[in-house]
């Protein structure tokens, strides 16, 4: 039977705590056996609780029940045990563990709870498949590296709310329970009982309600705010997330990157006590695209993407040739010392670029020996050649990557390709941080599959003013006043200055094929507040988890959240999502439609 804790067990430390100066002191300490080691006349248990491990000893001098009681302890047997810490014995220092000196002599233990053999060992490092960790998240938490991230999210959280606070943010929570939204992803939608056929939204993000609470004079808003967005899921994005969401009145585009800068500046020196002293670079979307083939750069390396359109304009190669006259390019990286690679290797990278809807991959090896071998060489003339060596700045040692295809293509697959190389290469360094702005994103993004203008970042994203006169003329060439905060590859943050002019914000929608009825049912209650004295506002939103996860060197958002979902959305602890209730759904006035080929519900 588990024992409970009564008036005298009162904890007096966590283990890691226990050092060599507590020598002599009495102590309680409370955790989990991480594994008991019986060797006859003595036992000894490791403990382990949030903060690492002590070892408690047991030999001649316990008392009888409580050495047998340490006997049958097994792995994850919950405990509190009573006693005073002695220095090991000779040769039995552990140097690895920070309590590696001591232990406890127990003179009185409880057993609070027993535990089954669990399915995985609670270890760091564990190799054990994802599904099983996620179905006992529980247990998997214990593990002490993923128990750091989620202790390491609370102390970055922390130090976030300080920043804000301390630059005259406040803290206003927004409704989760919300209209039905806007912004680029699907929503999930909650059915209300009261108004049977409608349903709230659960919010994608706080956008029109921090926006209102600058129409409401709050001038600086903040909050660490859930968001919700039903699209598919990949290692850097959950359906349910979280921003630490930003709003401020009377600001420029400039402002709010100096504010937001300068809580990454506080947050390393407070986390890591390491002083960012410059300006973080900020780079025109253009720019980005042309030189990274990414609106994310990754800047911890080169290889970057040069136009060998000019080089090829004439060439018979069709392949070249093909791509230029149908309006795209020929473009190129230099992938420095990949002349190494095989020519296996090289064949995957052509699978690679597949992927990203390249249809096709020229390399050129440049061994170090001199000797050239390329997939595309004899094609093309001995000055065509030498122009592509020239533009890349070709020497020996090198391995040339080309893609001919529509710019996008030739962007996406590039992009991809580059950050590909440098990490088959080990040339990514998870704990080099490069910051970087993104500005003059384009406002609006043309959808060839509908046939229509989306907005690239939302609907409230104010353009520049430069390109104001081409809002009707040419749209697509109209940039906003958008920025991301981008780290290593990752797009970490997002904001824009807002449209403060209803008549402007109409305008938009009429861009954006929003009819003024759809308008106004949609956002009415914006386009009315922005009637009565709005000020210009900007703001920014990070993606907490990115952020969190990116910091402390995770591969993966899930490694950084407590109870995180799986590829297709389900939680596999829980088995969220669920069947609802039939009565349930009928007070909700729903009828399930049974698709043809569902076996399952058949
Ligand atoms: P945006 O859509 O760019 O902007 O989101 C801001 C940041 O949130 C993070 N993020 C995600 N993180 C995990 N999983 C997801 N599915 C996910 N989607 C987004 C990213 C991203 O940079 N309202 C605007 C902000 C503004 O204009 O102020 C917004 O939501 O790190
Ligand atoms: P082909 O004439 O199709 O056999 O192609 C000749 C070479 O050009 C091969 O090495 C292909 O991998 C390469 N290639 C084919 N399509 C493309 C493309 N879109 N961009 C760059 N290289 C390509």
């Amino acid at each position: 039977m588990a024992a409970y804790l009564t008036a005298e067990d009162k904890r007096t430390c966590y283990c890691a705590e226990l050092s060599a100066k507590n020598i002599g002191e009495t102590v309680c300490v409370m955790g989990w056996a991480q594994r008991q080691r019986d060797l006859g006349s003595l036992i000894f248990i490791d403990l382990r609780d949030r903060t690492g491990i002590v070892q408690l000893a047991f030999g001649e001098t316990t008392d009888k029940e409580i050495f047998d009681m340490a006997f049958n302890v097994r792995a994850e047997f919950v405990l509190c045990a009573h006693g005073t810490v002695r220095a090991r014995g000779e040769g039995a220092v552990n140097k690895n563990l920070p309590t590696g000196e001591i232990e406890i002599e127990v003179t009185s233990m409880k057993v609070l709870s027993k535990s089954q053999t669990p399915p995985f060992a609670i270890v760091e490092n564990s190799d054990v498949k994802p599904e099983l960790r996620l179905k006992h998240r529980y247990l998997d938490l214990r593990r002490p590296d993923l128990a750091r991230n989620i202790i390491a999210r609370s102390e970055i959280t922390k130090i976030a709310r300080d920043y804000y606070a301390e630059n005259g943010f406040i803290d206003i929570e927004t409704p989760c329970l919300i209209k039905p939204s806007p912004e680029g992803a699907r929503d999930y939608l909650v059915p209300s009982r009261v108004h049977k056929g409608s349903f709230y939204a659960l919010p994608q993000s706080p956008q029109l309600y921090k926006q209102l609470l600058m129409c409401a004079g709050f001038d600086r808003y903040f909050q660490i705010a859930r968001c919700f967005r039903d699209e598919d899921l990949r290692a850097d994005r959950q359906p349910e997330f979280t921003q630490l969401d930003t709003e401020m009145s009377f600001a420029t585009a400039d402002d709010v990157m100096q504010m937001h800068e300068g809580f990454i500046k506080y947050l390393f020196e407070r986390y890591f006590g390491q002083k960012l002293d410059y300006d973080f670079p900020r780079m025109p979307w253009k720019e980005a695209m042309e030189r990274y083939g990414s609106d994310k750069p990754d800047i911890r390396f080169g290889f970057e993407l040069h136009d060998l359109s000019d080089a090829v304009r004439d060439t018979e190669f069709k392949v070249f040739r093909g791509a230029i006259d149908m309006g795209g390019s020929v473009r190129g990286i230099n992938v420095k010392g990949g002349a190494k690679m095989t020519r296996k290797e090289i064949d995957a990278l052509t699978e690679f670029v597949k992927s990203y809807r390249a249809k096709g991959l020229a390399w050129l090896k440049w061994a170090d020996n001199g000797d050239i071998s390329s997939s595309y060489a004899k094609f093309l003339t001995e000055s065509e050649n030498e122009a592509i060596k020239t533009v890349l700045e070709a020497e020996p040692g090198d391995l040339l990557l080309i893609v001919a295809d529509k710019n996008a293509v030739v962007f996406d697959s590039l992009g991809a390709l580059r950050r590909h190389c440098a990490k088959k290469m080990g040339l990514l360094d998870p704990h080099e941080f490069k910051f970087l702005w993104v500005t003059e994103f384009p406002l609006l993004e043309w959808s060839e599959e509908d046939n229509r203008f989306y907005a690239m970042h939302h609907p409230f994203t104010s353009p520049m003013d430069e390109d104001l006169e081409f809002l009707d003329s040419a749209p697509g060439r109209v940039r906003a006043k958008a920025y991301d905060i981008v780290l290593n590859g990752t797009e970490l943050g997002g904001g824009s200055v807002r449209i403060h002019d209803s008549e402007l914000q109409a305008h938009m929608f009429d861009l954006l094929g929003v009819t003024k009825e759809d308008a106004e049912e949609k956002f009415g209650y914006l386009l009315e507040a922005f009637k009565y004295g709005v000020p210009p506002h900007a703001g920014l939103a990070f993606g907490l988890d990115r952020l969190v996860a990116l910091l402390l060197g995770q591969e993966d958002i899930r490694d950084v959240i407590a109870f995180p979902k799986v590829q297709n959305a389900s939680e596999l602890m829980s088995g969220a999502p669920g069947i609802a209730d039939p009565k349930g759904l009928e007070e909700l006035a729903i009828a399930i439609v049974k698709e043809e080929n569902d076996s399952e519900n058949a």
